[in-house]
């Protein structure tokens, strides 16, 4: 059971833990320091500003330092909001652990939150978004999967019977496409080219991927909301829990647009992070900037462009397109059919088996209310699965303990794997992946298969049965 499975380890020279321990964390700290550098004013009415961001700069040397020698995770200096505490007594509990001996799930929780502890408690520094740059880089390289998406967009929002065979169709479609835009988060990108990038966006790409996804529960999904369309169809709510920013939330918007359209939902409440974290995951703010952008895509995509392929100009039917698009999304979220509800949950280093705890039940309250709670991307899987080393074929609803079977919650994954852990597979696939993947027959005692967004799982239990 969830109670005594154990979570990877930074120690586990064979996980990807140990890996993103050494290689990753270094580069983007490394990453951080480079974009504060470059937002140093520099000019003398503007000192403060300037000496706390070499402060912070200093912080991020240390951090990285610690890391790299894998000293011990110090206490979290108290930027004043209420989960510091929760950090540190479970930092203690831990028994002052190294980098490189501790869990997985908490250090890399843990490394975030430390850096917005430096920003935090700053005092011209508060918002400042270490990650935007490579953010907004990466969603002006997702031109022309956007513009693909936003071409079909009047097709795929004119209303569906629901009867027929392309309904169905188009309903896979569009949560595939929802899917795979995991593909492409941000924090890989040490590893991943942009050309990589734009490779994995495109819908010849995703045609290619559908045999690389190794459980796939979305039949159940397509007969649920269209049967709560029948049954209670101006009250059915969905929520998602966000993953990235840039494509990623694009495509997530574009599948609360299909919902909504198609009367499968009709309240979306999409849950983003308080905090910079994991390099790419979205900020209230991300969400305000990725609708400015479709409201003036040529001066986003274009004008503000600083990279090469910069075009001069975007053709009309291209911006008739997205804007057609940003009106549609728009106009829900005036309506308050599309909401962003932030939470300090979504920042904490807990598996969300701490869901169900006496302490969350705001946020757990407020979850059980929704018809279908979607789960985005590889840390939310590895959070509703506590990170931990189950038997691959362990079943979904076991390794979400007590937010599983009977919580009164219906929780959908849809993730690409990034990690070691994973449930929910066929007997045998595991392994036959470790022997015939390429990037895993050199070392078939590690899961390197399901480390890079090659494959996926869409998973989902139905709580409230
Ligand atoms: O596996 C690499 C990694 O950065 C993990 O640290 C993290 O769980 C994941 O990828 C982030 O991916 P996602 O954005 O899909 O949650
Ligand atoms: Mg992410």
């Amino acid at each position: 059971s969830h109670e005594n499975v154990q979570p990877y380890m930074t120690s586990d020279q064979d996980s990807f833990a140990y890996t993103s321990a050494c290689r990753r964390w270094p580069i983007i700290i490394t990453q951080a320091i480079d974009a504060v550098f470059r937002s140093i004013p520099g000019t003398a009415d503007e000192k403060t500003k300037t000496n706390e961001g070499r402060k912070i700069i200093e912080e991020l040397a240390r951090l990285k330092y610690e890391v790299q020698h894998n000293r011990a995770l110090t206490p979290l200096l108290d930027d004043g909001l209420p989960d510091i505490p929760h950090y540190n007594n479970a930092l203690q509990a831990l028994g002052d652990p190294k980098w490189l001996d501790v869990s997985w799930l908490f250090a890399e929780c843990y490394l975030y939150r430390r850096i917005a502890t430096y920003f935090r408690s700053s005092t011209k520094w508060t918002d400042y978004d270490v990650f935007l740059g490579s953010k907004l880089t990466t969603l002006r390289s997702s031109l022309p999967a956007i513009l693909e998406l936003a071409h079909r967009y009047p097709a795929i929002t004119t209303p569906s019977t629901f009867t027929d065979e392309a309904s169905s169709l188009l309903f896979h479609e569009i949560f595939m496409i929802c899917l795979w835009g995991n593909a492409t988060d941000l924090s890989l990108l040490t590893t991943l080219s942009y050309d990589d990038i734009q490779s994995l966006q495109g819908s010849h790409a995703r045609k290619e991927s559908e045999k690389n996804i190794l459980a796939n529960d979305l039949d159940e999904i397509y007969k649920l909301l269209t049967s709560l369309k029948e049954s209670k169809a101006d009250n059915v709510r969905v929520d998602i829990v966000l993953d990235n920013s840039g494509f990623e939330l694009f495509v997530d918007l574009y599948l609360a647009g299909y919902l909504l359209s198609q009367g499968l939902a009709s309240h979306i409440v999409l849950h983003p992070k308080s905090h910079p974290w994991f390099v790419s995951d979205v900020l209230p703010s991300d969400f305000s900037s990725l609708l400015n952008a479709l409201q003036d895509p040529e001066n986003f995509f274009v004008t503000q462009n600083d990279l090469n392929e910069k075009k001069d100009k975007m053709e009309k039917k291209d911006t008739d397109a997205i804007s057609e698009l940003f009106l549609s999304l728009a106009q829900f979220h005036a309506e308050g059919k599309l909401t962003i509800r932030p939470s300090p949950y979504w920042t904490l280093q807990d598996p969300f088996w701490t869901l169900a705890k006496e302490e969350n039940q705001d946020v757990w309250n407020d979850l059980k209310e929704s018809d279908l709670v979607i789960y985005k991307g590889d840390l939310n899987y590895r959070k509703l699965t506590g990170d931990a080393a189950w038997n691959p074929t362990t079943p979904f609803e076991v390794a979400l303990g007590p937010i599983g079977k009977g919580s009164g919650c219906r929780t959908l994954a849809l993730r690409t794997c990034k990690a070691d852990v994973v449930v929910g597979l066929p007997e045998g696939t595991d392994e036959r992946l470790r022997k015939e993947d390429p990037d895993n027959t050199d070392q078939p005692q590690r899961r390197k298969w399901a480390w890079s967004g090659k494959y996926a799982v869409v998973q989902f239990c139905d709580g409230k049965e």
